[in-house]
């Protein structure tokens, strides 16, 4: 029996291709674009690894295509037939049985079946990077804490994972609010780990929820190698450095990274589209021209309302297809997602029902200028809206088209309630946008906002 990098027993029979799982390992740990080329070395030279295959499925499923289930599908059907022929061992056979329970709908099962093989290998830093990434998309900030907590003793000083595994603890530290831990987790995890764009990512999570764009930029300048190697999370990480600009006001470097890197490769993958779609909502809810920028994120997402596969992709659609005026196609992707909530059956159905549909309303409502039904729609879905998943930073998107909604609508104290949770959250920091909020609605007190709407009778 072989050993991997964190010390786990795997079924690989070759030294070459125990290599390539180290590396593919060490891969996904980094977010690199290299991670499937290892990963399928891996499966060439030993077709009957289930472990490999469970790790392909999940992979795919990750990405939020409907078109890429089936390879998962694939994938799954490929580790059962590897089962058959060469045995696995049961952490092995835990991955198999998560994706299994993903492709059946259930998400939460599949990332707790992920958490008991880190009861019994707390050191398998796949395992623990897999369980990250799941709870990640179910915006389960508490888990992702959680789990990482738990597996942190068993991390030796000279664990090969350990500088990963920090950065994954800054980061649940940081949704969780612990912001200043969260800075020392992720400097010492990037020590450790310098090609740890998520950890050194984690840390410009810390200083936008902080109000400290001056700090998070020159966090990030300097070490563009430390994410150069990513796969489309690099676009992630110059969108926050793009952030960064906007709180500042600096509206041409905005738009110069936008143009320049967040978007320069016009992919279509749901992050990337997220990633686009939301700065440019937050550069017009500024006041901002942004030209035809809305045009190619429409298009793709023209092609996307029949996917479903989660409701935070959704709902960035929704933001193309609103910034570009596509109504036959917002049409079509409403019915889509009121097909899917009324089926409610599977974990993304549910959260399509509850809080997907009132967030689509709303936005749309905010396209039409109906900013009354966007501010109810949009408030409404807010308590439960981080179950569509991301991060904070990600979802101050749907906060901030709610306050300027109900800025907009007249609802001026209910604006004020929302705006002054978030500042809390951000345990009393106020940005750039909260303090041009408070003077609105101050001012909209004295009757002086010029595109205010009354309320509906
Ligand atoms: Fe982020």
């Amino acid at each position: 029996m072989l050993t991997d990098i964190f010390g786990s027993d795997v079924s690989l029979e070759t030294p070459a291709a125990l290599e390539s799982w180290n590396k593919m390992q060490l891969g996904f740990l980094s977010h690199a674009a290299v991670t499937p080329t290892h990963l399928a070395d891996v499966l060439k030279r030993e077709p009957n690894f289930a472990l490999g295959h469970a790790a392909k499925g999940l992979f795919y499923l990750m990405l939020g295509r409907r078109e890429l289930v089936q390879t998962a599908i694939d994938a799954e059907k490929a580790a059962r037939i590897a089962l058959d022929n060469v045995a696995a061992n049961p952490r092995e056979c835990g991955y198999v049985e998560a994706l299994s329970l993903w492709l059946a709908g259930q998400q939460v099962a599949a990332r707790n079946r992920i958490e008991d093989i880190l009861k019994d290998y707390p050191q398998d830093s796949l395992a623990m990077k897999v369980s990250h990434a799941i709870s990640f998309i179910l915006g389960d900030s508490a888990h992702m804490r959680s789990s990482i907590e738990a597996v942190l003793p068993a991390y030796e000083e000279h664990h090969v994972g350990r500088g990963y595994l920090l950065g994954c603890h800054s980061f649940s530290l940081e949704e969780t609010g612990d912001y200043s831990l969260a800075e020392i987790a992720g400097r010492e995890g990037m020590l450790q780990a310098p090609d740890d764009a998520w950890g050194l990512h984690a840390i410009a999570h810390v200083y936008d929820m902080t109000g400290n764009a001056k700090a998070g930029l020159e966090w990030l300048e300097g070490r563009e190698h430390a994410w150069a190697h990513c796969n489309n999370f690099r676009y992630h990480v110059w969108w926050h450095k793009a952030l960064m600009y906007l709180d500042q006001g600096q509206i041409d470097k905005v738009l110069w990274l936008y143009d320049t890197e967040v978007r320069k490769d016009q992919t279509d993958d749901y992050r990337d589209i997220s990633n686009g779609t939301s700065m440019l909502s937050r550069l017009e809810l500024e006041g901002v021209d942004v030209g035809n920028r809305w045009e190619e994120l429409a298009d793709f997402s023209e092609n996307r309302t029949e996917d479903g596969c989660l409701i935070f992709a959704d709902l960035h659609y929704m933001l193309a297809l609103v910034g570009d005026n596509r109504n036959e196609a917002i049409k079509t992707l409403m019915a889509r997602m009121h097909k899917d909530a009324q089926r409610n059956k599977t974990d993304v159905e549910k959260a399509m029902a509850d809080p997907g549909l009132a967030a689509a309303v709303g936005l749309e409502a905010f396209g039409e200028a109906d900013y009354t039904t966007a501010f109810i729609n949009l408030a409404n879905a807010r308590g439960k809206i981080q179950t569509a998943g991301g991060s904070h930073a990600q979802r101050d998107v749907f906060e901030r088209l709610t306050i300027d909604a109900g800025i907009r609508a007249g609802f001026l104290n209910e604006a004020e309630a929302i705006l002054n949770e978030r500042k809390a959250k951000r345990r009393g920091a106020e940005d750039r946008y909260a303090s041009v909020r408070f003077e609105m609605i101050s001012s909209g007190r004295g009757g002086n906002i010029p595109f205010m709407q009354q309320p509906a009778e």
